[in-house]
């Protein structure tokens, strides 16, 4: 972007003075490439009138068409209702159960289908194909210890800190059987990050396993619980309850002692249940189905609230149409589930389609960057779906690696974070062998599921580019006048979108206010409007949109790093940084990195009299791990004499970012404290 000036907003909003939009890379415009004859042949949605279909004067019955991929015990009256704007209310008086959609529906025909393909991190142990029907009385088991044992109902919230195993796709499915509110927590987040989101949620229950592999290490992972439920008590809330799934069944591979009357083995204690069925509840389409906590521009992270309705009509949809799943495809999207996309797209979206998804347990290059290949060729996956992160890893470490296997993906995804051009034609070339579509689809976790991307078989691809809006998404950028920047103008702005979707998060748990102030009150014409045209969303990201009408992702505007296509609020990184008892300060900025996209780095001065010492530095990058996760741990700790800062006191990040990126900080003769750029500038070389 030449003109970063769209991106700035006004005084009151500028609490970071860096973005992501502003360090984004500037790339010219690409060559289209086309999908192939044989995919359009085969592929769910090839005509081009769907966006006739999906138009804004047809808004918004023509969502009607996602709601009927399901099976409903109650037909909706009303589409949607608008009454209370922004709380947007889909498929009114509907009654359906996500559960029963994801399995149920499916046994008379497929119940011998693998539904999950677990693949454990290690490759000598095997594969487990569970079946529809397998799944059916896994899941109905479990729901039956979950009501009877714990006594959960509908309604109820549970926190769940799952690794990348079978289990987890089974404990949701269970909670959604019965109508209970799961949260489920990134496994690599720390107990102290499991803990706040309980506390939120005000989870009785925390299920959890007791360990597994990430790079050919068995992990104890239920020591993490032990520290979530004596942080949450700090907090003043008491979990009861902690269910311990075993990573191998009928051994207990943690060497952590359980708590007697609280710790329970759930594999024992489900012999117990053993051919016990739970009736799949009929619930109102807009009882929430789970909640999903991200970050956003306050230390403090949101529970977005998603719906059973709404939801699942819009991930069955856009799975079906964007992800072209059939029901014989053999799908996997290598995202952990522990994030909304694995949410989405490994789970309620392809098993409510029928397909057979893959869950891998570990991380893609271990052993070597030709395990995802292996794992693809063996379970004869066709449709692939990552990030760019890990895109750029396999390439990196196996260029060559995908030639030397006999996998063919008939279609890729690639989500989460921009992607640079020259990764993406690695990827369409080497991965996908010429002959795979590539869809990037660009969305968040509020959203529940794809907002731009191109149609597969419809449109042509452009690397870095996400596309149009999908059929019944319609984005504008809007400048920050609020002013339309139109298709080829040239100019960044903020992306938004005009029309609610019923895919869309419903609130923020516990937290309307921030709900409407954060994403509707920008750009909001009129805050007494009932019309829904006045009311277009924000989605939090710097965009430009070319003449053919494609949009590309710059970053984010606001105060939050996306490391590796996982958001981190730059807020939460700070406040951990200053549990560390010598910090005074601590500033965080995001990096570009060859690898991560984005990587933090963490700028602390200390309090008077203390002199900088690698220890300091390492303490503050343990407490960030230890509050946050790993995923979270700074590039750098930079402990400065001070930091730059204007007149009235105000940290300037953006000069640090500057310095961090190696780009030229500009002006900066009006800090209070010019002197001190040149000292930082000497520290970080
Ligand atoms: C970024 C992940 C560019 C964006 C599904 C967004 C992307 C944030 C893309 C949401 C893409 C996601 N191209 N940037 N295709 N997809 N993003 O909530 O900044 O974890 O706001 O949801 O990731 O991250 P979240």
């Amino acid at each position: 972007m030449s003109d970063d000036k769209p991106l700035r907003r006004s005084k009151e909003e500028q609490t970071a003075d860096i973005s992501e939009a502003q360090i984004a890379v500037h790339w010219p415009e690409e060559d289209y490439f086309s999908p192939s004859a044989k995919f359009i042949a085969q592929a769910n949605l090839t005509d081009a009138g769907v966006f006739e279909r999906f138009s804004l004067d047809r808004f918004p019955e023509c969502f009607r068409e996602f709601a009927d991929l399901l099976d409903w015990n109650q037909r909706w009256e009303k589409t949607l209702d608008t009454s209370n704007p922004p709380f947007w209310r889909w498929f009114v008086g509907g009654k359906l159960n996500a559960c029963f959609n994801c399995i149920d529906r499916h046994l008379a025909r497929h119940k011998n289908k693998t539904a999950i393909h677990f693949v454990p991190e290690p490759e000598n142990e095997t594969v487990h194909h569970i079946t529809y029907q397998e799944l059916f009385v896994r899941v109905n088991e479990f729901a039956a210890l979950l009501r009877d044992f714990c006594g959960l109902k509908t309604g109820d919230r549970v926190t769940l800190h799952l690794p990348m195993v079978a289990e987890l796709p089974i404990t949701m499915l269970a909670c959604a059987r019965l109508g209970v509110i799961h949260s489920q927590v990134f496994s690599g987040f720390s107990g102290k990050a499991c803990a706040d989101r309980a506390v939120d949620s005000e989870s009785r229950v925390l299920i959890t396993m007791d360990a597994y592999y990430r790079v050919g290490k068995l992990l104890d992972h239920k020591e993490k619980a032990d520290i979530a439920v004596a942080e949450a008590a700090k907090e003043g809330h008491k979990v009861h309850k902690v269910l311990i799934w075993q990573r191998y069944p009928g051994k207990h591979s943690s060497p952590t002692k359980l708590v007697e009357g609280r710790d329970v083995i759930v594999n024992d204690l489900l012999k117990k249940y053993r051919g016990k069925r739970v009736e799949p509840a009929p619930l109102p389409a807009e009882a929430p189905l789970f909640l999903m906590y991200t970050s956003g521009t306050t230390g403090k992270p949101k529970g977005c609230q998603h719906s059973i309705g709404g939801y699942l009509a819009y991930v069955t949809w856009t799975s079906k149409y964007i992800q072209d799943i059939h029901p014989e495809d053999v799908y996997w999207c290598m995202a952990d589930i522990g994030w909304i996309t694995g949410h989405s797209y490994i789970v309620y979206g392809p098993l409510a389609l029928g397909a057979s998804s893959v869950v891998y347990e570990g991380v893609p290059t271990h052993p070597d960057a030709g395990r995802p290949w292996r794992i693809a060729e063996d379970l004869d996956v066709n449709i692939f779906h990552t990030s760019p992160t890990a895109i750029r890893a396999l390439r990196r470490d196996g260029p060559d690696e995908p030639a030397k296997y006999h996998h063919h993906f008939k279609h890729m995804t690639t989500v989460g974070e921009p992607i640079e051009p020259v990764v993406w034609k690695w990827y369409h070339k080497m991965v996908g062998k010429g002959e795979a579509v590539i869809v990037d689809t660009w969305w968040q976790t509020e959203n529940g599921g794809f907002l731009c991307s191109t149609v597969p078989a419809i449109h042509k691809m452009k690397p870095g580019s996400a596309g149009p809006g999908i059929p019944g998404i319609h984005p504008v950028i809007y400048d920050d006048e609020g002013k339309e920047l139109p298709a080829g103008s040239g100019k960044a702005g903020n992306i938004c979108i005009r029309n609610p979707w019923p895919g869309s998060f419903q609130t923020i748990w516990k937290d309307a206010d921030r709900y409407v102030n954060q994403y509707y009150a920008r750009y909001c014409k009129d805050r007494k409007s009932k019309d829904w045209r006045d009311w277009p969303y924000m989605a939090g990201d710097g965009a430009v949109q070319a003449a053919d009408g494609y949009y590309r992702i710059l970053g984010r505007i606001d105060d939050v790093i996306n490391v590796a296509g996982h958001r981190l609020g730059t807020k939460e990184i700070e406040s951990a940084a200053l549990i560390v008892a010598e910090v005074a300060e601590a500033a965080v900025v995001p990096v570009a990195d060859p690898i991560k996209g984005k990587v933090p780095d963490l700028y602390v001065s200390l309090k008077p009299g203390l002199k900088a010492s690698k220890e300091i530095a390492g303490k503050v990058s343990a407490a960030i791990v230890s509050e946050i996760g790993a995923i979270a741990r700074p590039r750098e700790v930079v402990i400065v004499p001070d930091m730059p800062k204007t007149r009235s006191g105000k940290i300037m990040r953006r000069v640090l970012a500057a310095i961090s990126n190696r780009q030229d900080p500009g002006d900066v003769s009006t800090l209070a404290n010019p002197e001190v750029v040149d000292k930082i500038k000497e520290l970080v070389k």
